[in-house]
């Protein structure tokens, strides 16, 4: 008997331990890589460390021959407008990445270099990539599945230029939609940040960091920065600006850490469980204090606290913004603090020498590079990049998916689902695609660089043709009606006289971080008078608005049958018509609140003291 209860007890111990180590066992983290860390680190001066902290844009480093090995670079990026001196195309791309890894190489222990770009929605320096929505748009799909394989396509075509590193997913709460970065947040309810923020960090570094076609992610920008104060106050070290121009973009974030933590942090609670290798601190500040410079959220919270494991990158200069009157004490207090890699475009050698002098005036312990080197260390293993048997070339047989049929597919997907029909009098959509004459107008319907906004090829992005493929909205009507069917075109909204429907496609031209800052969020004159034209020729009119936040509409709203949200769409242009003709019938639910007037923001679901009204409430989404 007593053998028989001994037989049970043991397959019992067995299937606890193994119920107990499934749930626990998180995916292999990147502090299992400190064996291989500690060997390398016991090896390396304290010139060689600090150099694996600093990162200058390539173009900066490149240009002064030898500082590449003079200072042990460990990092490069490409920030907007860094694009290859040879010109911007996948070749250049790829050529530029293999010839920093060669120079990287050159160092005594031959560390490759990583090197890190905004390749925020599709690899979107690079012409011929394709052009992802934005996360704004993303986030009215609810769609972590779509929003996990746009991060797989996204790292594809990354390394098919060989670079391994986005500065992304930005996993911003934005709270107030007259901030210029509203766009790149896929929404103002934390819920839909924290799923989404975690889908796009599985998608672009998938299970295994190591393998060819994942890519480093770097969650951003942590934390708060979609949660500050509208201010008129000038921007110290920004250009004055217009009278009342709004500041939100690097300003401060005032509230106390439950509401922080409540609205803002969500999205890097996901990311650390996705396994996310690298963070980005913000420029602004939380109750006064830079995040570059708060011990509390870079080391207590985030490292000791969430568990961390990976590097902090800073963002573009930001350490200096600590006390713009005092560079070194700057770079203490951040490192200090838990910075671990510095953004340092052209500064890399005042950083490097500051730092240096910094530890041997025991201002910055031993203790803290090492810490920082280590981090960084650990995701370079993790990536693969130390492994000599790999080659730390690009992989140019990827060169043959970049920009493909299949990955534009995707993306026309993911425009499909993310389209909200807001409204719709008169079942005047769908449209049938054997009507005798659409009118198409505004500044958006041929123009696949509005379409795409901010972070597109520039910095700023590029209003017109700013890269090639994909389809406008004008051209994907041509392509989606019947032979019987004329489609004619204006930009004013004129000579729509005898069409069966016109169409005004009116929004937003491109824009980049405080660059859109908006105190008036009303449409432009020539938007209301190209669905006023329109309007006067006595069709309906279907108004599709592009832009990279709510806008509004209330001088247009009567004179629009339908209404439709696509955000900024990116360059399939044909997933916006798939909605207009019916092909596909619209689910996108709105991820902000869209107001009635500017003097009602900010608005948003997170504000239970405020009376929420808004033209069209969070969720709002209609269908056929
Ligand atoms: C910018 C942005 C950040 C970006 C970085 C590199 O200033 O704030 O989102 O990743 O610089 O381009």
């Amino acid at each position: 008997m007593k053998k028989a209860f001994m037989s049970v007890a043991t397959i019992i111990l067995v299937l606890c331990s193994f119920i107990f180590s499934s749930c626990t066992s998180s995916p292999k983290g990147l502090a299992s890589f400190d064996p291989q860390v500690k060997e390398l680190l016991e090896k390396m001066t304290l010139e060689e460390k600090i150099g694996q902290m600093t990162q200058p844009e390539q173009d900066q480093v490149l240009s002064n021959p030898g500082d590449m090995q003079k200072y042990f670079i460990g990092s490069v990026l490409s920030g907007g407008n860094s694009d290859p001196a040879e010109g911007n195309s996948l070749e250049a791309w790829t050529d530029l990445y293999d010839r920093v890894q060669e120079e990287g190489m050159k160092t005594g222990l031959k560390i490759p270099v990583l090197y890190g770009i905004d390749a925020v929605h599709g690899h979107s320096n690079v012409l011929g990539a394709v052009m992802f929505p934005h996360n704004i748009a993303l986030g009215c799909t609810r769609d972590a599945e779509l929003v996990e394989e746009i991060g797989r396509i996204t790292a594809k075509e990354m390394r098919a230029t060989g670079i391994p590193w986005t500065f992304g997913p930005c996993v911003t709460v934005p709270q107030d939609i007259r901030w210029g970065r509203t766009y790149e947040g896929f929404s103002e309810d934390p819920a839909i940040v924290r799923y989404l923020g975690k889908a796009a960090v599985l998608g672009l570094q998938g299970s295994d960091l190591s393998n060819p076609l994942s890519v480093l992610a770097c969650a951003k920008h942590y934390v708060g920065d979609g949660g500050t104060t509208a201010t008129t106050d000038p921007r110290p070290g920004f250009p004055a600006g217009p009278e009342g121009r709004l500041w939100l973009d690097q300003g401060d974030t005032e509230m106390d850490e439950a509401a922080l933590r409540r609205i803002h942090l969500p999205g890097y609670i996901a990311a650390i469980e996705a396994g996310v290798g690298s963070i980005m601190p913000s420029y602004s500040t939380w109750n006064g204090v830079r995040c570059s410079a708060s011990k509390r959220l870079l080391t207590e919270i985030l490292k000791e606290e969430l568990g961390f494991e990976g590097f902090l990158i800073s963002d573009y200069n930001a350490i200096y913004q600590i006390d713009p009157k005092n560079a070194k004490k700057s770079i203490m207090i951040s490192i200090n603090a838990g910075m671990d890699m510095a953004m340092v475009p052209s500064g890399y050698r005042d950083f490097f020498n500051d730092l240096k002098e910094l530890v041997e005036e025991g201002k910055v312990p031993m203790s803290r590079i090492d810490d920082a080197v280590t981090r960084i260390l650990r995701v370079k293993f993790a990536l693969g990049l130390m492994d000599e048997s790999r080659s730390q070339k690009a992989d140019r047989s990827l060169h043959r998916d970049f920009g493909s049929s299949e990955h534009r597919a995707l993306a026309r997907e993911a425009i499909r689902k993310s389209v909200v029909l807001l409204k719709n009098d008169n079942q005047t959509l769908p449209i049938s695609k054997e009507v005798a004459r659409i009118h198409v107008s505004g500044k958006s319907a041929d123009n696949i660089g509005n379409q795409c906004g901010g972070w597109t090829i520039l910095w700023q992005g590029k209003t017109g043709n700013v890269t090639p493929g994909g389809a406008t909205v004008l051209e994907a009507v041509k392509a989606a009606v019947s032979t019987n069917t004329k489609v004619t075109y204006s930009l004013d909204g004129m000579g729509a006289d005898g069409a069966t429907l016109g169409i005004a496609v009116i929004g937003e031209l491109p824009y980049a971080e405080g660059i859109g800052d908006r105190a008036d969020l009303s449409l432009d004159a020539q938007d209301i008078a190209v669905v006023n034209n329109l309007k006067s020729a006595g069709i309906p009119v279907v108004v599709l608005v592009i832009s990279g936040r709510p806008l509004i509409v209330n001088e247009i709203l009567p004179q629009a049958d339908a209404l439709l949200a696509a955000f900024l769409p990116g360059t399939e242009g044909q997933g916006i018509t798939d909605v207009l003709f019916g092909d596909y019938n619209p689910t996108g639910k709105l991820s902000f609140s869209w107001p009635k007037s500017n003097d009602q923001l900010p608005l948003n679901i997170n504000m239970p003291e405020v009376d929420y009204d808004p033209l069209f409430p969070f969720g709002h989404g209609l269908s056929y």
